[in-house]
């Protein structure tokens, strides 16, 4: 009988006590050109932001008993400690110690993000935890296109349609309408292209992947790089089928084409990948066809041109990637579109 009553309360027990664990991101972003830090640390489950600095440390508030350190290199490579556990940043909980990490890092920034979990009582607390957000935004403040932690979110939550940009249905794409049949008989025929208004100018860009996914293996370490990757001629897309290219006075072209001149370094059991990012601006455009000697202007329809910036401005260019929830197949790739507006 003492067996049956203890089944009965045991469910009201465990809806009143705090959860013994809580699964957390932690999340380490660095400027490697000024040093400058931001940790982070995110419940998984309510998507809460537990507490963040602009260091490589957290402690005090709920995490007093569970202080975390993160020490790195260059090359996004070191150990994160969370309490008196220290664990090895990798991407395999084998080699780590227990936890998983992606990666991400390039010549400038490196970016360290660790699924981990922490007693129930740093969750419940969350309110007494210092949380800073004016380092968040390390490479936004020079207004030059997206930062290592930004992409990192389309790593996360990759999404392979087609989807340009916010609000634009690639699906839904138009066709020009046809001339009245009576003006066909008018000869020369000519175009007018132009922006409506300013052509409301963004910055977008667009992530590839040019290299296969790279097991490492149990060799000691390993890289990718030129042999492994391809080179791609990343295209201007538009919403409307024109059937030209616009450039819209902006400085942008039909066509970037990556390289594949990178190399990225990995670790024993390590997944690993090179990307490459390049920036776009979005302008909207209009066509008229116009015939002088029938003195005729006809609108053929308007469209958003995205279109790869001259120089590959605002775009990351070469990233390297450690991680298999990070790395995909070679080829594939996803747009982050949450960039200024403006031209380039
Ligand atoms: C990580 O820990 C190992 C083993 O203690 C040590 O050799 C290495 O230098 C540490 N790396 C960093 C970046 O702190
Ligand atoms: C895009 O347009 C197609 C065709 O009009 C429609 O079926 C689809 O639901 C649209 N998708 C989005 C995301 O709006």
């Amino acid at each position: 009988m003492l067996f049956a009553a203890l089944v009965v309360w045991s469910p009201q027990v465990s809806l009143a006590a705090p959860p013994s664990q809580v699964e957390v991101a932690i999340t380490l972003h660095a400027d490697l050109s000024t040093s400058e830090h931001t940790i982070s640390v995110v419940e998984k489950a309510t998507s809460k932001v537990l507490a963040s600095s602009c260091s490589n440390t957290l402690k005090g508030g709920s995490f007093a008993g569970n202080a975390i350190e993160v020490t790195f290199d260059d090359e996004a490579n070191g150990n994160i400690t969370i309490g008196s556990t220290t664990y090895k940043i990798h991407g395999d909980a084998e080699f780590s110690g227990g936890i998983v990490c992606n990666r991400i890092y390039n010549k400038k920034e490196v970016f360290i993000t660790c699924d981990a979990t922490m007693p129930g009582e740093v969750a419940l607390e969350h309110k007494l935890n210092e949380r800073a957000s004016d380092c968040l935004k390390i490479a936004k403040r020079n207004n030059n296109g997206p930062n290592l932690a930004d992409i990192a979110q389309g790593h996360a939550d990759f999404n392979t349609s087609p989807m340009l940009a916010r609000d634009v249905n690639i699906t839904a794409i138009e066709k020009p309408k046809p001339l009245p049949r009576q003006m066909a008989a008018c000869m020369g025929w000519g175009t007018e292209w132009g922006l409506i208004g300013d052509g409301n100018p963004h910055q977008n860009s667009f992530s590839k992947q040019l290299s296969s996914k790279m097991q490492c293996g149990n060799a000691d370490s390993c890289t990718v790089g030129q042999s492994n990757s391809l080179s791609y001629t990343i295209g201007y897309s538009v919403t409307f089928n024109f059937g030209a290219f616009y450039s819209g006075g902006f400085s942008v072209s039909e066509t970037w084409t990556t390289g594949n001149n990178y190399g990225c370094g990995g670790h024993a059991g390590e997944t690993l990948c090179l990307w490459y990012n390049t920036g776009f601006t979005a302008y909207t455009a209009q066509r008229y066809t116009v015939n002088t000697w029938c003195n005729i202007r006809h609108f053929e329809g308007k469209g958003i041109f995205f279109s790869p910036n001259d120089g590959n401005k605002n775009g990351i260019d070469y990233y390297c990637v450690l991680g298999k929830d990070y790395c995909r197949e070679q080829g594939a790739g996803y747009w982050i579109k949450e960039g200024r507006a403006g031209g380039p």
